[in-house]
């Protein structure tokens, strides 16, 4: 089997390198890929641009691509799936019409409410003054969303009018999101543990995947600026099996039942982000219509099962009664990043002595680039240090570890990743 992969962040390089592995595939190809995906024996980089349907298209078609997994949400909310089966070609990864859960924020709030899943209460907004108003009678701290896709910088904790008036006034007036940000969704402010809670399926079945927690402010303790994701470990302890049970029956399939009523097709992965409160009350915060980065990259190294084979599986609507079977120690990824992200950073320095993969680590890269056999940094997110340990902390210990030997001028990481689950294990 010959696959391509979409995209070229430590996601995508976690999904190539484990389909890489599968006995099944016979090549793996990553559009556009990274410096890591580079240096993978079994894996091709493509020059082809992750958004550039048509170029993907052709290329799998060419070459007779027997699977494609798209890393990315704006593929996917482009159209690639409805584009690739147009041409008969297996595409992992939802409709446009399906991922409109994650490229719509209204969408997605309406889809909750009809198929009564809970979520935050929100109202939309496309008037200034009227959100002003709506944040003013209902008081802060008050969340603030801009519609579409906006790279993960689309939302604002308001904790006093101004803040929220800023906000308001940034998305609607200023226009930073450009066409995304025509629109708001305000929502009540949730509090509680947050986990990420992902499966695959094939539109009818989902199998759950390991669970998982990730860190999305920049510095210690969950503070400062919001991130792509700063480190992710897997299982996150707060979804214990009645939380797991509860997820899969209040939120994963009446999500399958809704979009199946509307008559979308959501094969793929499908991500839901959710609130967790004491009284074991489950709450949605996004859904996402892809895995997780960094959450890819810890699960990639728990899972024993063929990924291969599975999303094969699922293009061709036959994940029922499948299982997937999981490696039991904790894992944990720290992201390692360039100074100054999420805002301005440098890129093109040199990294060198990348600790060699072994059973129980492996670096992932995301924003790297090989330039005449030189690693040099590409990106605001450059790699992932994931290991597997017996506990979170003993995993924690060895990628801390582990990145001691990194040789990377410009480098920064939060030193807490796992922090809560370690927490919970030293009680
Ligand atoms: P989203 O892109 O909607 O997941 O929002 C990004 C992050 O903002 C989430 O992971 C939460 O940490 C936070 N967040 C979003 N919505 C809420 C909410 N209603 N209450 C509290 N925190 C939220
Ligand atoms: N780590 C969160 C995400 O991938 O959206």
């Amino acid at each position: 089997m010959k696959v391509l992969i979409v995209g070229s962040g430590g996601r995508e390089h976690a999904l190539s390198w484990k389909v890489s592995k599968s006995a099944m595939v016979s090549k793996v190809f990553v559009a556009p890929g990274n410096g890591g995906t580079e240096l993978e024996d079994q894996v091709t980089n493509i020059d082809i641009q992750a958004n550039n349907i048509e170029a993907l298209a052709n290329f799998a078609t060419k070459e007779s691509i027997d699977l494609t997994i798209v890393g990315p949400e704006e593929p996917l909310v482009r159209g690639i799936n409805n584009r690739f089966n147009e041409l008969g070609l297996n595409c992992f990864g939802p409709t446009k019409e399906a991922a409109q859960l994650e490229g719509s924020k209204e969408f997605m709030k309406e889809f909750l409410k009809k198929n009564k899943i809970a979520t935050a209460d929100y109202s939309t907004f496309t008037n200034s003054e009227e959100a002003l108003r709506y944040v003013k009678e209902k008081g802060c701290p008050i969340v603030i969303k801009a519609d579409g896709l906006a790279a993960g910088k689309g939302v604002t904790i308001a904790n006093s009018i101004e803040e929220a008036k800023d906000a308001i006034n940034l998305a609607l007036e200023s226009e930073i999101f450009g066409k995304a940000g025509k629109k708001i969704v305000i929502e009540e402010f949730l509090t509680g543990e947050e986990a990420s809670f992902i499966v695959m399926t094939d539109g009818i079945n989902a199998i759950p995947f390991p669970t998982s927690q990730d860190h999305k402010a920049r510095d210690e303790m969950d503070t400062g600026p919001n991130t792509g994701g700063m480190g992710a470990y897997s299982p996150a302890p707060i979804v214990d099996e009645i939380v797991h049970d509860k997820i899969m029956k209040e939120v994963i399939h009446p999500t399958l039942k809704g979009l199946k009523d509307e008559g979308y097709k959501y094969i793929g992965f499908l991500y839901a982000g959710m609130m967790i409160d004491k009284d074991k009350n489950i709450k949605v915060l996004e859904f996402n219509c892809r895995f997780g980065d960094p959450e890819t990259q810890p699960i990639m190294m728990r899972l024993k099962s063929d990924l291969a084979e599975l999303c094969y599986k699922a293009c061709k609507g036959k994940l029922k009664n499948q299982e997937i079977e999981l490696e039991n120690r904790k894992s944990l990824g720290v992201v390692i990043a360039a100074k100054g992200y999420p805002h301005e950073y440098e890129k093109e320095k040199e990294i060198t002595n990348i600790p060699i993969e072994k059973s129980d680590l492996k670096v992932f890269h995301a924003g790297t680039k090989l330039v005449n056999g030189d690693l040099i940094s590409n990106g605001g997110r450059v790699l992932c240090v994931t290991t597997l340990g017996s506990s979170v902390q003993s995993a924690q210990k060895k990628a801390y570890n582990a990145i001691q030997d990194i040789s990377y001028d410009d480098i920064f990481y939060r030193k807490d990743i796992g922090y809560r689950a370690i927490k919970r294990e030293v009680e």
